[in-house]
């Protein structure tokens, strides 16, 4: 594989920001009961749950969100700066990862922990990637459209298979601990998710303080959060002058990419790979 990635269990991880010490701190992790995870796989609405959950967790005090940079506020678990980040963070935490559920560390199923998982269309994913790719100079050079998506379809991308990533954690046996949310229903209506999720996490918030988050994590808003928009990277690790972090912030996206042949191939190989796994998909349109 390509020098810039390392592999953990199969999955590709950029070296850049992971290592062998990190990987061991994220398996070692001893999670306290009232710790909140964002899982996702990549390019599926990280980000923007990194802006949601620590508004609600504050009861709709923006501060974190507006001084603290998001991989700061929300560090990444495997990541080389968790340890730096997570060692002196008072309750609650809130921490991301894009690990596959059965890869968890020990104490996330022994722990009352919460979990978001966020997924998105994976047609929508793939283009966000795409440009990603582009952009990052920690990443492999996508390619073609078409050969990104024989990479992503082969799992030859970022943590994997997107179809292993969705049965791993919509299967997770783990009870209420679990809430399913999806990158579209967020485009739908932001504020009514929202507020479901501030009643996950037991947060009993106003009508005017769930207006005033919804208000704050919109596209528009985070676009021009330097804490939110990646701004704070150097232009030798993310190039906006290919692509913003914060790109589009749409659903559908991959109607302006996928030729019909191209969509009708990617979508029998992902129907196919989750075939029997009882898992929905929702195909946007
Ligand atoms: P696009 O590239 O399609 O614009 P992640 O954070 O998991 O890496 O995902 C990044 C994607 O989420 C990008 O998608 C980004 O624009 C989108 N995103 C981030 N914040 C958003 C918001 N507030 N509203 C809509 N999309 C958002």
């Amino acid at each position: 594989m390509d020098g810039k990635y390392l592999t953990y269990h199969g999955l590709l991880c950029p070296k850049e920001t992971h290592c062998a010490d990190s990987l061991k701190y994220f398996e070692e992790f001893q999670c306290r009961d009232d710790d909140v995870f964002i899982i996702t796989y990549p390019k599926s609405g990280t980000t923007w749950m990194q802006e949601i959950v620590p508004s609600l967790l504050s009861g709709g005090d923006l501060t974190a969100v507006t001084t603290l940079p998001n991989w700061d506020r929300v560090p990444w678990l495997e990541e080389k700066r968790a340890a730096l980040y997570l060692k002196q963070r008072p309750s609650p935490r809130i921490i991301v990862s894009h690990m596959p559920f059965h890869l968890m560390p020990p104490s996330f199923l022994s722990s009352k922990v919460k979990a978001i998982y966020v997924t998105r269309d994976p047609r929508d994913v793939l283009v966000s990637s795409f440009y990603f790719h582009q952009m990052a100079s920690f990443l492999d050079d996508p390619g073609t459209f078409d050969e990104f998506i024989e990479k992503f379809l082969n799992g030859e991308v970022l943590f994997g298979k997107w179809t292993d990533h969705m049965k791993s954690w919509q299967k997770a046996d783990i009870g209420n601990k679990i809430m399913y949310v999806t990158y579209e229903a967020m485009i739908k209506d932001l504020k009514g998710v929202i507020g479901s999720l501030s009643r996950f996490l037991d947060q009993d918030l106003s009508d005017e303080v769930l207006e005033a988050v919804a208000k704050h994590c919109s596209f528009n808003s985070m676009k021009t959060n330097t804490m939110s928009n990646y701004s704070l990277v150097p232009q030798q690790f993310m190039d906006t002058s290919k692509s913003s972090f914060l790109r589009k912030g749409i659903a559908g996206d991959w109607k302006n990419h996928f030729s019909p042949e191209q969509e009708a191939k990617f979508r029998a190989v992902i129907e196919e790979e989750m075939e029997g796994s009882d898992v929905k998909l929702c195909w946007s349109e």
